[in-house]
């Protein structure tokens, strides 16, 4: 059965960019750092339909191809997609839904891999379970995370830790309007440029 899935790379002390993210500076001052652990193993990983070749550990490998072979369907936020300059036109996962106030018009056409949403994240999540089919459909943003977690749309949570710590930036776990919440673990793996770790939310 398809369930809503959360997962992106986080510093040990919890943020997902460092400070003065944007277009030119995308994962903010340090943030680069972060992704370490995507350009230093052996195993190719292609992900944005070739576009691009990760290289990591073979046990990051297997994580990475469950997980990419799991996604029916995406959600991110507008900044994300702004930073990226859209992935050039390839997101990591597609359908890419991007939740916005102002809709960018230049990618607005037939073909486009991206669906715009304009009234909340409740709706962008509606909206990729539909496109995704029995698949899982994956978060890869803070702000959508939070709001999905306020809503209590998320099924489970996975969390790529770096070793280090950023100190300052884009706080992973904010704004959070929630009751006390049990995390069952379903997933540890350790490896030198990174540990992943995996939570289903028990409900
Ligand atoms: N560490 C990682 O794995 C990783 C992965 C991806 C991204 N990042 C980084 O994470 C940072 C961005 O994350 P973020 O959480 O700050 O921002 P985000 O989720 O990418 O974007 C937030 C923006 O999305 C729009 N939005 C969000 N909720 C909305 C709603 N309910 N209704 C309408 N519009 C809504 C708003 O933009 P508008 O008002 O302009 O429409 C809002 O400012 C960047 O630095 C990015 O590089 C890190």
């Amino acid at each position: 059965m398809s369930k809503v899935i959360f997962n992106m790379t986080v510093s040990l002390d919890g943020f997902v960019a460092g400070l003065n993210d944007g277009p030119e500076n995308g994962l903010g001052d340090g943030g680069d750092a972060l992704f370490n652990w995507y350009f230093s193993g052996d195993v190719d990983v292609p992900i944005a339909g070739g576009g691009m070749v990760l290289k990591v550990s073979a046990p990051s490998a297997k994580i990475l191809n469950d997980s990419f072979q799991s996604y029916g369907a995406g959600v991110w936020g507008r900044r994300t997609f702004d930073f990226t300059h859209a992935w050039g036109g390839h997101p990591p996962g597609s359908p890419a839904f991007i939740v916005t106030h102002n809709v960018p018009e230049e990618w607005v056409y037939d073909g486009s891999p991206f669906t715009f949403v304009t009234d909340g994240v409740e709706s962008a999540i509606r909206q990729a379970k539909q496109a995704a089919g029995d698949k899982n459909v994956v978060l890869c943003t803070a702000s959508i995370l939070q709001q999905a977690l306020n809503l209590g749309l998320v099924d489970e949570i996975y969390i790529d830790v770096a070793p280090f710590l950023l100190g300052k930036g884009v706080r992973l776990f904010d704004h959070l309007n929630i009751a006390p919440t049990q995390l069952e673990n379903i997933l540890a793996v350790n490896t030198p440029n990174v540990t992943h770790l995996g939570y289903r939310v028990v409900k």
